[in-house]
């Protein structure tokens, strides 16, 4: 219920510029704003990736946003209370400083994940990468794997200079400075061993306030725009469970080869499918003029392709059975949300630790490891849609 009336506590609210970051915290402003505080968020152009750079640039444009906005204030109620940002911003933390405001970081991933992150340092300091035990029973070493896998292909073929640059990274970001708090998109059942060791580690209080995108009203797209027209497939659809919805979220790229293994997969399984395939993320590629011939007709017949869909829509649709996902963080919550069963292909960082983790820990899902090819692909989309082994895990 929204709260009406003269609003006070004004908030700046400083999203991460990719759109996995930038739904949480938009969803997390929807909820504050109705709460009765007044929210603001300032355009930061510069801010268009994550390096050091961007961070250089945008810290002045910043303070001086804020510094117009605070020399506007007249009465207590224009007043700012506290900066919220997302912890790749990091340079928001200083400006909050400088200007003697409190602020809080949002963490949009799993904890898990940014246990395993945290974990790069000290290993990379000791130097002792994929030495890590192979026993599943020890926490710690199940952490310490997970660092590694968010390294994976980096540490196998990686300079000295390159792990330096990703452990400078990663210092920057597990150091919370003087923020006062930090809250995390997080949902407590599914991550409880780990909520309760970072609640033990960190001497700040922490707040797991997820999934977010439950208790915000969707947001219609910003960065693409939905096709509803799947809604209306899906719809048609003959039985419960049976689509398997495909979707790699808004910035993994894949190869055209790659394009056509997973085309010829999913025909072959011979399990209906919607396939989210983004404009751009075919290397080469504008759209899918690189799916091999004669796929049509498998489209024709029991598929739907599209350059974005209402993906929390989709999850929530009886007819869908199974999600094939890179386990971006959102996409995982919004599914585990939903009681639908993953196909875990990550493709990189943090998505390695979450695809294990749902798979391996969770058991809500299945890896998809090897060599992206169509044998691969085809037998994990019978596993989960058609096997017993799937009906298990959903
Ligand atoms: C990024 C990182 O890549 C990921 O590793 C990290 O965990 C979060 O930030 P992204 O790759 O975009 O995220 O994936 P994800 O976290 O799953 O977010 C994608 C969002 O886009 C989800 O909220 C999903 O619902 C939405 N989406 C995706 C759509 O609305 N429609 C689509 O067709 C595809």
């Amino acid at each position: 219920m929204e709260k009406q009336g003269k609003r006070s506590n004004r908030l700046v609210l400083v999203p991460g510029s990719f759109r996995g970051h930038l739904n949480p915290m938009l969803q997390l402003g929807t909820i504050l704003y109705s709460q009765g505080f007044s929210i603001i968020r300032p355009l930061l152009r510069e801010y268009t990736s994550f390096n050091f750079a961007s961070q250089c640039q945008c810290k002045a444009p910043f303070q001086e946003c804020l510094a117009r906005l605070t020399e506007k204030q007249n009465s207590d109620e224009e007043k700012i209370s506290c900066i919220i940002y997302d912890e790749l911003v990091y340079f928001s933390e200083a400006v909050a400083t400088e200007m003697k405001l409190p602020s809080i970081i949002l963490r949009i991933g799993g904890i898990t994940a940014f246990m395993s992150r945290d974990a790069i340092v000290p290993q990379a300091e000791g130097n002792n990468f994929l030495q890590v035990s192979n026993s599943t029973s020890n926490y710690r070493s199940w952490i310490k794997r997970g660092s590694a896998r968010i390294l994976s292909p980096q540490v196998k073929g990686s300079t000295f200079f390159e792990i330096r640059v990703i452990t400078q990274v990663v210092k920057e970001l597990r150091n919370t400075r003087k923020s006062s708090a930090i809250i995390y998109n997080t949902i407590d059942f599914l991550e409880q061993s780990s909520l309760a060791r970072t609640l033990q580690q960190f001497h700040l209080p922490l707040f797991s306030i997820g999934p977010l995108h439950k208790f915000a009203p969707a947001l219609s797209s910003i960065l693409f725009d939905e096709d509803i027209s799947c809604m209306r497939w899906l719809d048609e659809q003959t039985n419960d469970n049976t689509i398997i919805y495909v979707s790699l979220g808004s910035i993994t790229q894949i190869y055209e080869n790659e394009l056509a293994e997973m085309a010829c997969g999913l025909a072959n399984s011979n399990q209906p499918f919607l396939w989210v395939v983004r404009p751009g993320s075919v290397r080469g590629s504008e759209w899918i003029e690189s799916l091999p011939e004669g796929f049509e007709e498998a489209v024709g017949q029991r598929g739907c392709i599209v350059k974005w869909a209402p993906q929390k829509q989709v999850l929530a649709h009886a007819k869908v059975g199974g999600f094939w996902s890179h386990c971006g963080w959102n996409s995982t919550m919004e599914s585990i949300s939903e009681g639908v069963p993953i196909i875990c292909r990550p493709n990189s960082g943090d998505q390695r630790v979450n695809g294990r983790y749902i798979s391996n820990v969770r058991r809500v899902g299945l890896e998809m490891e090897n060599e992206l090819n169509r044998r691969e692909v085809e037998r994990a989309v019978r596993r989960l849609m058609v096997d017993k082994e799937g009906l298990e895990i959903g």
